[in-house]
């Protein structure tokens, strides 16, 4: 009984530090949770977790809450976790002027500002960098994720860790090569969390949104130099990020047409979400929304593809 609460607190701490707030628990497992406690200190009253009537907006490795929300199942009730710690205030986002010149020159400078820009490098720690964008300049889809993770902020490219070799096989399934399709974040830089000194950052939390107002512009102008047909928004809080007041929840935008800087904007689930919830149902609408896209994007789709996940 011991290893069982001491597994579940585990868990609780992990998600924590990966910047969850509030997990749903279903009732099940509420019953078998007050059970375990009561025989183990029978004195104890009982506690009930609170509720959470609307989940927040999906974070990067949205787990069950972005499911809950998805799928609009009966609310489970949710234990809190106490927020992740605040971050620093930062300045008024910048205004980003583009040079003269074709697209590569315009994305170099534009790299430059942004990755060498005094707020991105007072957030990136010792040794890390901060992270535009990659991939061609001539794409038709541009994706938006969250914000660099261990990895991205150690190559300076977005998307190269693992929830970024699933990102690459979803565009491989949509017949295109990543190098054909242009890969960004709302985020510059990875959100910190509590580190000590030499010590590498464990976990990620999701961004603040005044982090993702600062770190806007650069995406906006990587779309201006780009001019994509189509983005596509991975997970609640690209698409928190870049539809503002317009979004509500991730179940409520996902898999529809949305508008971002006068371009049509798909909203489907962060990869990490699938490599924590690989049902078949959730590869299903992420797949649908990508056939979606494929289709506005004119690329051809055969009958096999149409029928992945079927
Ligand atoms: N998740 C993101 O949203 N972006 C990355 O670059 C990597 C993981």
């Amino acid at each position: 009984m011991r290893a069982v609460l001491q597994a579940i607190s585990e868990e609780l701490a992990r998600l924590k530090a990966e910047g969850e707030q509030v997990v749903p628990v279903s009732e099940e497992a509420l019953a078998g949770l007050r059970a375990l406690v009561k025989a183990r200190t029978p004195s104890a009253p009982e506690r009930v977790p609170e509720r959470t009537p609307a989940p927040a907006p999906a974070s990067r490795g949205e787990p069950a809450r972005a499911a809950a929300a998805a799928f609009a199942e009966p609310v489970a009730p949710t234990i809190k976790l106490a927020p992740a710690a605040p971050a620093k205030a930062l300045p008024p986002p910048p205004v980003v002027t583009l040079p003269e010149g074709d697209k590569a020159a315009r994305w170099a400078a534009l790299k430059e500002l942004a990755t060498q820009h005094p707020v991105c490098l007072e957030h990136v720690r010792p040794g890390k960098k901060a992270v535009l964008g990659v991939g061609s300049l001539d794409a038709k889809i541009f994706f938006v994720g969250e914000a660099p993770g261990a990895e991205e902020e150690v190559q300076g490219e977005p998307f190269v860790g693992p929830a970024g070799q699933l990102l690459t096989k979803m565009i491989g399934a949509m017949g295109l090569k990543r190098e054909q399709v242009y890969i960004g974040n709302i985020m510059c830089w990875r959100p910190q969390m509590p580190t000590p000194p030499g010590a590498e950052q464990v976990g990620n939390r999701p961004p603040t949104v005044e982090e993702m107002a600062f770190c806007l512009p650069f995406l906006r102008a990587s779309i201006e130099i780009v001019q994509p047909e189509i983005l596509v928004a991975l997970g609640g809080t690209a698409a928190q990020g870049l539809l503002g007041a317009q979004f509500t929840t991730l179940g409520a935008v996902r898999g529809k047409w949305h508008d971002f800087a006068g371009k049509p904007l798909m909203v489907t689930y962060h990869p990490s979400y699938l490599l924590r919830n690989a049902s078949n149902k959730s590869k299903r609408a992420v797949w649908e929304d990508l056939l979606q896209v494929m289709e506005r994007a004119g690329l051809p789709i055969s009958d096999k593809q149409r029928g992945y996940f079927k």
